[in-house]
Order: C-alpha cells, then structure tokens, then sequence
C-alpha cells in the first residue's frame, strides 16, 4: 500500500498520510481507499495544493461528481463544485445532517478542500451513524427498520433558485436505516431540513421525534470534530455519517471550502 493511516478519534476518522491527490493514483490505490472511506467514514488528506480540475479528478477517486442544487454557489467554469463561503449570503449548516437527500442516489461522500480556514473555530464535525444505530435500544432500531422519509429542498432556506427548485424539488423516498454497500452495516439515514416527513406522520410529529433522535444519538463519543488547517480535504462518507458546520468563528475572517459531492447507490435496507 502506498499510503498510512492513522485513527483520529477511537471511533471515527483517520489521516491518510504518502498521498499527493494532484497526481494520478493507481487502481489498487484508490480501491483502498476505498475502503479505508467505508471503515473509517471520514479520511483526511493533509498538506493539499490543487487546482480545481486536479481537484476533480482526485474526487473522482469515490464517485461521479453530482452536481449541487445550489447553483448560485457553484464555482465560475467548474459547476461541479460548490463553494462554501459564509461571508458570500450563505449561512453555516449548523444542524446535523447527511447531504443531498433529495436525490434518488444521494452522494456516497462529500468531499470539502479547506482553501482559507480561519484561525480558530469554524470545524465541520463528522458522527458515526453507524455506531448511532447499533446503540439503539433493539425496539427502536426495529421500528426505524421500517420507518422512511420524504425529502424535498431544504423548507428554511430561502436562496434555493426556482430553477433548481424545479430540478430537484421532487420528493424522494428513502429508508431511515441504510445498508452500507460496501461495508454491509446499517446506518441511521435522514436529513431533518430535507424530510418533509416520514411516511405514515405528520410533518410536525415527523420532526419532533427526528430531534429528539438526534438528541439520543449523537454524543462526542462517535463524533470527529475537523479543525481546518489550509491544505486539508476531508472526505466524509455520507452514507453512514452525519455533518455540521461550526459557525463559532471571527466572521472578518475567510473559511472557504471547495465543495463536491461524488454520486452513490440509491440507499436501501438489506
Ligand atoms: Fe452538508
């Protein structure tokens, strides 16, 4: 293998270490870290320097880049990727969430280029959805198991353009318990400001219980808080995590992240 991996935290993330994603990267090589992404859900790569299409092509690594439904953000001459800049109108996704759940196959990972970082403050934490899951009480796993959502646009966001409302504002159904393709474990799956409601409740009911879930389950215990250093990409594998931002930052001062977001299967419970 041509890379190291070093945990970040005893139950999510590790730093992979001998990798230069601005250079071509051999099959054996990508199939690992393919891997390392599906045990592990969070790899960062420090020490970075790319250009958006070597940028591209290293996200390729995962997946098919998808194209993000916020197209005011998308970078000028690179629409598949999204630029996340707080002092540009857009505010940081503060709540815990799994990306684009409005898509019939929602991203196998999101992967972020930490381009200006600010000197403090400003992580994105990352949280086990997998160890989430096998805390639950086995009734309430059980009664997940057959639970699903409706998810649509983001309803509190109001700088969705109507153009992209009409391309991927339909609603799409998806279980609340997914089955890792490539690992095979099951992962607690939903995007609370995505999920209209869950099948068979009413919307207020629908959110009520996704927050007290959020509340049980997510605890520093399966969580990765990443403090940005310029350079780093951190990839997060979105089909069995959750992600926030931290907005606990100077705001005179930039983060700026690259976005892309890399296509996966349509999730299901085996
Ligand atoms: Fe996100």
């Amino acid at each position: 293998m041509e890379f190291a991996i070093e945990r970040l935290h005893p139950t999510i993330g590790a730093e992979i270490s001998g990798i230069d994603l601005s250079k071509p990267i051999g099959e054996p090589t990508r199939q690992a870290l393919n891997t390392a992404l599906a045990e592990h859900l969070a790899l960062v790569f420090p020490g970075q320097t790319l250009t958006p299409n070597e940028y591209l092509a290293a996200a390729k690594l995962f997946g098919p880049p998808m194209r993000q439904h916020y197209s005011q953000y998308h970078m000028a001459g690179f629409s598949d990727i999204g630029l996340i800049h707080h002092r540009d109108g857009q505010a940081p996704a503060e709540g815990w969430h799994t990306d684009h759940t409005n898509r019939e196959h929602p991203p196998a990972a999101t992967i972020l280029y930490g381009v200006e970082v600010p000197e403090s403050g400003g992580a994105t934490s990352v949280a086990n959805m997998r160890a989430a899951y096998d805390a639950l009480p086995v009734d309430e796993q059980q009664r997940l198991e057959g639970m699903t959502t409706i998810n649509g646009l983001d309803t509190d966001r109001r700088d969705t353009r109507q153009e992209d409302r009409e391309k991927y504002g339909n609603p799409v159904i998806h279980p609340m318990i997914r089955t890792h393709p490539v690992h095979g474990s099951r992962a607690v799956f939903f995007h609370q400001g995505k999920a209209l409601r869950i099948e068979g409740m009413t919307p207020d009911d629908s959110q009520i219980y996704m927050t007290d879930l959020l509340q049980r389950m997510i605890k520093p215990a399966i969580v990765y808080s990443h403090v940005w250093r310029k350079g780093d990409v951190l990839v997060i594998d979105n089909r069995a995590t959750m992600h926030r931002a931290h907005g606990d930052y100077d705001r005179n001062q930039s983060r700026v992240l690259w976005r892309v977001i890399v296509e996966g299967d349509r999730p299901r419970l085996i």
